[in-house]
């Protein structure tokens, strides 16, 4: 049940969808020559049985049945971004796309898995029109006016999942920020806290830099909705040092749990005067939406 009314009306409402994880498994032993190993094995153990891509059109209509003028995808479309991957991707962006809502989308750190898919341009060549063509850090409008800043934190890396946003990104953000009116909406692929009350991250799976930014965002004073994905559970927190700023991350859109008995979610997002509301959008034997409301962040002794 909805904690409050539906009134006031949203500036903007937007669907905030993350880590689809279209795979393949790769079968010719010459791709596998690189980190693309690990991520097939990943494929073969987990993600062929977890992630239900077959099922990624019957969100996409469900999602269009709500109505959404924006759909924001924060990365992670791939497992190991392989061309038949993008593929799918691609196809599925556009397919939703058609049906209503505007989509922008970033890159996940699984969609420049490998040097090689980088030096390819890959993601570039098969999400022309779908990822942003300018340099990321970006500023879009949503319909209603509200800000939405899109923030580069991907990298290839020989082994890990480590994501990283230098100075230079930071203090462009940052401009970006204190130019725009709030309260306003600033998206990337990883999370800015390590551990909240939804997920835990390892060393491996971070974000350098991630402090930076999070201080960064903090100090312009603005009202801020932090929205990532990566950690492939919902949350969503009041910032403990900034009490302007808050932190969502979205559950993986077709990732079925077996103990949850859940088979994906995604979330809903109102832009409000004077702040967001947040709605978690979640697949059992039937869609359900439920208000969630941001729970206080405990910094981690990391
Ligand atoms: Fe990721
Ligand atoms: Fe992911």
């Amino acid at each position: 049940m909805d904690a409050r009314p539906e009134t006031p009306e949203p500036v903007d409402r937007l669907c905030h969808i993350a880590d689809v994880h279209f795979w393949t498994v790769e079968r010719n032993p010459l791709r596998l020559l690189n980190k693309r190993f690990l991520g097939n094995l990943n494929v073969l153990l987990r993600r062929r049985r977890e992630y239900r891509t077959e099922i990624v059109d019957a969100y996409a209509d469900h999602v269009a049945e709500l109505a959404f003028p924006i759909v924001l995808q924060t990365g992670d479309l791939t497992s190991t971004a392989l061309d038949d991957e993008f593929l799918r991707a691609a196809r599925f962006l556009r397919r939703l796309r058609d049906l209503g809502p505007d989509v922008i989308a970033i890159p996940g750190n699984h969609d420049v898995y490998t040097f090689e898919s980088v030096r390819k341009r890959r993601i570039a060549r098969h999400l022309d029109g779908l990822i942003p063509a300018d340099d990321l850090p970006a500023r879009r409008t949503l319909p209603g006016g509200t800000p939405l800043i899109l923030v580069p934190t991907v990298r290839p890396n020989i082994l890990s999942s480590r994501g990283e946003v230098d100075a230079d990104t930071v203090a462009k953000t940052r401009a970006l920020v204190e130019a725009a009116p709030d309260p306003l909406i600033v998206a990337g692929h990883y999370p800015l806290l390590t551990t909240t009350h939804g997920y835990a991250t390892s060393w491996s799976r971070r974000l350098i830099g991630a402090d930076r930014l999070r201080d960064a965002l903090g100090a312009t004073g603005k009202r801020i909705l932090y929205v990532c994905g990566h950690v492939h559970r919902f949350s969503y927190e009041q910032d403990d040092r900034w009490p302007n700023l808050q932190h969502l991350s979205t559950a993986a859109l077709v990732q079925r749990r077996p103990r949850q008995q859940t088979d994906g979610a995604f979330t809903e997002i109102h832009a409000i005067p004077d702040g967001f509301r947040v709605f978690q959008h979640v697949r059992a034997a039937a869609w359900s939406r439920t208000e969630a409301a941001p729970r206080p962040h405990v910094p981690d002794a990391t």
